[in-house]
């Protein structure tokens, strides 16, 4: 274990408050070299990109420069891979929007039960236009999404799934590259939303094998500000979104309609870079290998927290885990939701509030899944959701405030 939280702490100003954050998946402390970055960009390049004058070729070269960053961030072949948007919602509605003219009625996209609704409403408007849609449904007793019953749903009319990599309620991470593997012998496509997946593991979207790949940099440590990745081919396939007279293959502009923020993308670097200097640091190689040694570092460290936190909630009679009981680094992401029997959970945050511990309740926008649990009631699950800078300490506070409002 060579993560270095000393180190790590200091690069989120936020962290030295006397506030505990595990709002997490909501969203992430930002680093102070991304803050740094977006200011740089609009006092020194904050001119429109594309034209011929010496600050426009720096500016262009800036966004230029974010795109191949997170191209290397997914491990994409390609930065013409990228799309940049202000957030997953609006990326995976454009998405949406730009398969229009391929769905025909009859078509069928299946959507899952566990999904944020970013990944879900989107794809519900194709149905006033004659689509199918299919609800692939956890197993209520497991809370696994089974492969068998997506197998059972795909037909030859199947033209896309919608999945999460990893749910933003239950932690657990899906097996993409199962899943894709079934998804494509149907001829169909996949689309993974990565929002609550993104901060924990290194992301290899060719060894994932889906088609659209979508994140949220503010939860990333970043800000607010959304990337997806789409097979060059996929993305090429895709309606035109923008002006008329860009053309289909005009790939990524036509996907991104209006300009996308300048600043923000250049900012999002910092975070890329940070965790590659945490792979340095580990001893990696620049790059690719960088990124890779710079999660292994923080998928253990939070694989620590997990466990720690799990061990409590399962000592607890009364305590429901909604999620996998492990803390494997494959398993899960350090997203831990619970309930306690039949108490609201509201109360309970409501007791850890005064600790200055960020904790939350409800159903984090996956309503269809806290409505399927029986939990809307009870106000939902109580969500903590940690990532690499929380500690160890950390948790023990949130234990020893949560065991008197238990
Ligand atoms: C799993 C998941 N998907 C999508 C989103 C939506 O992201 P954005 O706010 O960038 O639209 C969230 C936000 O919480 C999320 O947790």
């Amino acid at each position: 274990m060579t993560l270095d939280l000393d180190f790590v702490r200091r690069q989120f100003p936020a962290l030295s408050g006397d506030w505990v954050f595990m709002d997490n998946a909501g969203g992430s402390q930002v680093l102070s070299r991304v803050a740094d970055r977006i200011s740089d960009y609009l006092l020194t390049s904050n001119v429109q990109t594309g034209a011929t004058y010496e600050p426009s070729q720096r500016s262009t070269e800036r966004v230029r420069k974010a795109r191949r960053a997170f191209a290397g961030f997914v491990n994409a072949a390609d930065a013409g891979e990228i799309v940049m948007g202000a957030s997953t919602t609006m990326l995976i509605r454009l998405l949406s929007e730009a398969m229009t003219g391929r769905l025909q009625p009859g078509d069928e996209i299946i959507v899952t039960n566990t999904d944020h609704e970013s990944n879900i409403g989107p794809w519900l408007k194709h149905e006033a236009r004659g689509v199918a849609i299919k609800v692939w449904r956890c197993n209520p007793e497991t809370l696994e999404l089974e492969l068998d019953d997506l197998r059972g749903l795909l037909t030859e009319r199947t033209r896309l799934v919608a999945v999460t990599h990893a749910s933003n309620i239950l932690g657990t991470i899906n097996d993409i590259p199962a899943i894709a593997d079934v998804v494509h012998q149907a001829g169909a496509e996949l689309c993974v939303d990565a929002v609550a997946y993104a901060p924990h593991r290194a992301i290899d979207v060719r060894a994932l094998g889906c088609d659209y790949y979508i994140f949220s940099a503010y939860k990333v440590f970043g800000p607010h500000f959304a990337v997806m990745w789409g097979r060059k081919e996929k993305l090429a396939g895709l309606d035109n979104i923008y002006h008329y007279f860009f053309s289909k293959d005009s790939v990524p502009h036509k996907l991104e309609p209006g300009n996308i923020n300048y600043e923000l993308a250049h900012g999002s670097v910092g975070a890329i870079d940070y965790v590659a200097e945490l792979g340095r640091m580990a001893g990696a190689n620049e790059g690719r290998p960088a990124i890779e040694a710079g999660f292994a570092d923080i998928a253990e460290q939070e694989r620590a927290l997990t466990e720690r936190l799990l061990d409590f909630l399962k000592s607890r009679n009364s305590i429901r885990i909604w999620g996998r009981p492990g803390s494997g680094i494959a398993e899960r992401v350090a997203t831990v939701s619970f309930t306690a029997g039949e108490r609201n959970s509201k109360e309970i945050v409501d007791r850890v509030d005064p600790h200055k511990i960020g904790i939350r309740h409800g159903d984090f926008y996956a309503r269809r899944l806290v409505e399927d649990l029986g939990l809307m009631q009870q106000a939902g699950v109580v969500r903590v959701s940690m990532v690499h800078y929380n500690t160890l300490d950390e948790v023990d506070r949130l234990i020893a405030a949560l065991e008197p409002a238990l």
